[in-house]
């Protein structure tokens, strides 16, 4: 055996015992007649003593010993007499009599510490031993541990994993999809898996009616802290089901995740709100529910006293910030700024201080009596110490602005606690998103979401105010999932694909698969993907799900350690009958 323990576990009451530990060499010093050495592995340190007195010779060697080093190391444990109670080894050493070093190591381009000097670049580069760091470490760890628990609720409620292929067909529909070329079909090419969809659907008309995957998915899409182009999705599908069986299934997978992982009950069922709501009151599809400062709409009341910003708006919103009266000119210079950045688009912020000694202030004074300030602060719901920020402009445009303003004025607040967690559902998505570009609609969702049943007769007239049976789960204002009763009629699906301007042959070039199984009985289903890397960052208290991943890409979409994407062989270009044509000047 090459070692008896591991470096995480050694205790007091191991104190005696003779034990061989294995691992790597964060640090040494040299204290006079002794050498003290810091032993790392996947599990802990523990504190290596080299006794120049006793043994001349092994301290010898253990003072040549580098950061990083690998050695295997035999003693006595023995009670510290400086302990440090914050480790849990902290409180022993071992009293080392054999020494070997198993490899040696260059000089690590960074410290491989708590603290590290190394920035985000290098230390992906050298990802290996970033992953020796004990928080990027944990984050890996806390991923295994989802994942299990993931399986193991799964498993116990009948649903049974079966794996999709990874090379499958382009799709025209989501994001752009990273293509493989076929050599043995020249000139054709397989699509790596934006999700497995279509394939999920096939395995419930096939019979498999509660299925799940934990699968990699991949999209050539622009990255941001909570986007990679291959990430990971807790996939399911179920047959026989409403809208409302999917619903209660998966908020039980989701309250068994929090008490297992996090230690978090959830004894309500988890709020339904619907799209329309979500965005009159929240200004987005995923509200962060961590706190309130709900808008209130102002329209009707500020019009019409010759302020030209409102009279000449579609619509007048306002949030209600508690406590922030005392907000100084520099910050609402600040926050003016903030609303005025070109991808938050208002064009300028209008506030309200209610004073704590009930004096109301505006920065549209000239406009509004004191009288037209008592009813703003009624309708906003303000008391005394509260700041009133309204912006006005087209709809949809300032409900979203002010959603950004509303979780900027939480982060100032510091109400969006990472230990915090507000889970809902967010229904009732319209089915089609109108593409002013391209003169079309599009599928919010997918093209195989369903049509609520009761407003499946507007699809040919009115296809826009069509409503999907779409919902996604939001978690303090990220969107961890999402998915919908599907089209499992080959009538509806073929008049989604014509809403959606596909004509019949290029319907049946792309999904004839698809229209062709339902042809043979599929069953009522439906189902939903979580993004796990999202889920495990969100159980991490992080935003960004780079650090979740074992090996990341950075946000050009480069594995910096790897260094790819990289340009491949003539040979296997002529393999695949590939030209590379000459980049324009
Ligand atoms: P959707 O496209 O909404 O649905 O994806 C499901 C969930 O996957 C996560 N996600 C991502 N996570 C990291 N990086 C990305 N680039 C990325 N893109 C998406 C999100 C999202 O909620 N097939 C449907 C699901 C269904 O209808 O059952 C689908 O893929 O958390």
């Amino acid at each position: 055996m090459y070692r008896t323990h591991t470096c995480g576990e050694l205790a007091i009451k191991d104190e005696g015992k003779y034990v061989t530990l294995c691992g790597w060499i964060q640090k040494s010093r040299d204290l006079g007649g002794m050498t003290f050495v810091d032993l790392r592995d996947r599990y802990g340190i523990t504190q290596l003593v080299f006794n120049m007195e006793t043994n001349a010779d092994l301290c010898g060697q253990a003072r040549k010993l580098g950061r990083e080093f690998v050695i295997r190391a035999a003693g006595k444990v023995r009670e510290r007499s400086n302990k440090n109670l914050k480790m849990p080894t902290g409180e022993i050493e071992i009293d080392v009599t054999e020494l070997s070093v198993l490899n040696k190591s260059e000089i690590p381009p960074f410290t491989i510490e708590e603290e590290t000097d190394g920035g985000e670049e290098l230390r992906m580069k050298y990802r290996y031993l970033d992953l020796r760091r004990n928080s990027v470490k944990n984050n890996i760890i806390l991923r295994h541990r989802v994942a299990q628990e993931v399986r193991k609720y799964m498993d116990s409620i009948g649903f049974i994993e079966v794996e999709t292929p990874v090379l499958i067909k382009s799709t025209p529909e989501g994001a752009r999809d990273f293509v493989v070329p076929s050599r043995m079909q020249p000139g054709t090419f397989y699509a790596l898996p934006q999700s497995p969809q279509t394939l999920k659907q096939l395995l419930m008309v096939a019979g498999f009616d509660r299925y799940f995957q934990l699968v990699k998915c991949f999209r050539d899409e622009d990255l941001r802290a909570d986007r990679q182009p291959e990430f990971s999705q807790i996939d399911c599908e179920m047959s026989f089901v409403e809208r409302d069986d999917i619903l209660d299934t998966f908020e039980g997978l989701a309250k068994y995740l929090f008490k297992q992982v996090k230690g978090v009950e959830f004894k309500e069922p988890f709020p339904k709100l619907s799209y329309k709501e979500a965005l009159e009151n929240y200004g987005s599809d995923k509200p962060d529910l961590r706190f309130g400062m709900k808008f209130r709409d102002l329209t009707a009341l500020v019009k019409g006293k010759g302020f030209q910003v409102f009279d000449g708006a579609e619509y007048i919103g306002g949030i209600c910030a508690e406590g922030c009266s005392a907000y100084s000119r520099k910050q609402l210079d600040e926050l003016t700024e903030f609303v005025k950045k070109p991808q938050i688009g208002a064009k300028g912020l209008i506030y309200m201080k209610y004073g704590t000694d009930g004096s109301l202030k505006s920065s549209a004074d000239k406009f509004y009596t004191p009288e037209d300030l008592a009813k703003w602060a009624e309708t906003m719901n303000a008391k005394n110490g509260d700041l009133v920020l309204i912006l006005a402009g087209e709809k949809i445009k300032t409900l979203t602005a002010l959603s950004e303003l509303r979780l900027e004025m939480g982060n100032r607040s510091g109400l969006r606690k990472k230990d915090l967690f507000c889970p809902l559902w967010v229904v009732d998505f319209p089915l089609l998103e109108w593409d002013e570009e391209e003169k079309r609609f599009f599928a919010m969702h997918h093209p195989f979401t369903s049509p609520k049943p009761e407003e499946l007769h507007l699809m040919e007239t009115d296809p826009g105010k069509v409503r999907a049976n779409a919902y996604d789960l939001v978690i303090n204002g990220v969107e961890i999932g999402g998915g919908s009763v599907r089209i499992h009629d080959s009538a509806v699906q073929k008049l989604m694909f014509k809403v959606l301007g596909f004509t019949e042959a290029e319907a049946e070039n792309q999904f004839g698969f698809l229209l062709n199984a339902f042809k043979y009985g599929a069953p009522p289903h439906g189902g939903i993907a979580f993004g796990f890397d999202r889920w495990v960052a969100m159980f991490g208290g992080q935003d960004s799900i780079r650090d979740f991943i074992a090996f990341p890409k950075n946000n050009s979409g480069r594995d910096v350690m790897l260094d790819t994407p990289s340009t491949i062989s003539e040979k296997q270009l002529n393999e695949l009958m590939i030209d590379i044509r000459k980049e324009k000047k």
